[in-house]
């Protein structure tokens, strides 16, 4: 199944191993992976590519990269991927940009567009955000595309998450 369509200023193509300089980048970023665990080596950023392209063969979507249209300089990934949380499975809007293009609108911008795209083509009936409690960046980004807090969650690692949603 296709990506979303792009949008006025970026695009989404599916990831795969050209991206691996770029992902690695990315993810081995500390600035980006500051509400994570711990940065990614490359060869997690490798499994990461894998991992996507297994979800787009088996359910038709996963994270996607994100260009700028006008360049095509890689900004980050963003898409959809289903996440259990307490047992229950819904399809997760996820998001990363590069720390040194962020604060220009590109998250809010891709994740609007994946919110259309799982509602419009994918025809999910729930779309959530599993969201570390002091990360307000990520917190506004679901906030802006019309996802509201639900409530206070234990993510599958067993951290303390905040769980942002929406009904289709
Ligand atoms: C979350 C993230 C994707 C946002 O990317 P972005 O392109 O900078 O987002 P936007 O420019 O669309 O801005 C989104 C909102 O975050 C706010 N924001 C950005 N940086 C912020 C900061 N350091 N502190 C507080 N708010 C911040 C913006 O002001 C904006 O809110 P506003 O409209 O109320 O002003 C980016 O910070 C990132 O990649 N973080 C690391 C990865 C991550 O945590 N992903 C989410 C996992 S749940």
């Amino acid at each position: 199944m296709n990506p979303p369509k792009a949008t006025d200023r970026l695009e989404f193509r599916p990831l795969g191993l050209d991206d691996l300089d770029d992902l690695a980048a990315l993810l081995g970023d500390p600035v980006v992976m500051r509400y994570y665990p711990r940065v990614r080596d490359r060869a997690e950023a490798r499994d990461w590519i894998t991992w996507n392209q297994g979800l787009y063969e088996r359910v038709g979507y996963g994270l996607w990269a994100v260009t700028l249209r006008e360049t095509g300089e890689f900004v980050g990934d963003c898409g959809l991927t289903p996440q259990e949380v307490e047992g229950v499975t819904d399809v997760e809007v996820g998001y990363h940009v590069r720390a040194d293009r962020q604060g220009h609108g590109y998250a809010t911008e891709a994740a609007a567009a994946c919110h259309d795209h799982a509602r419009d083509v994918l025809g999910v009936s729930r779309l959530i955000a599993i969201i570390h409690p002091e990360n307000v960046p990520s917190q506004r980004v679901a906030e802006k595309i019309g996802l509201r807090y639900e409530r206070d969650a234990t993510s599958s690692d067993g951290d303390p998450v905040r769980l942002y949603a929406t009904a289709f």
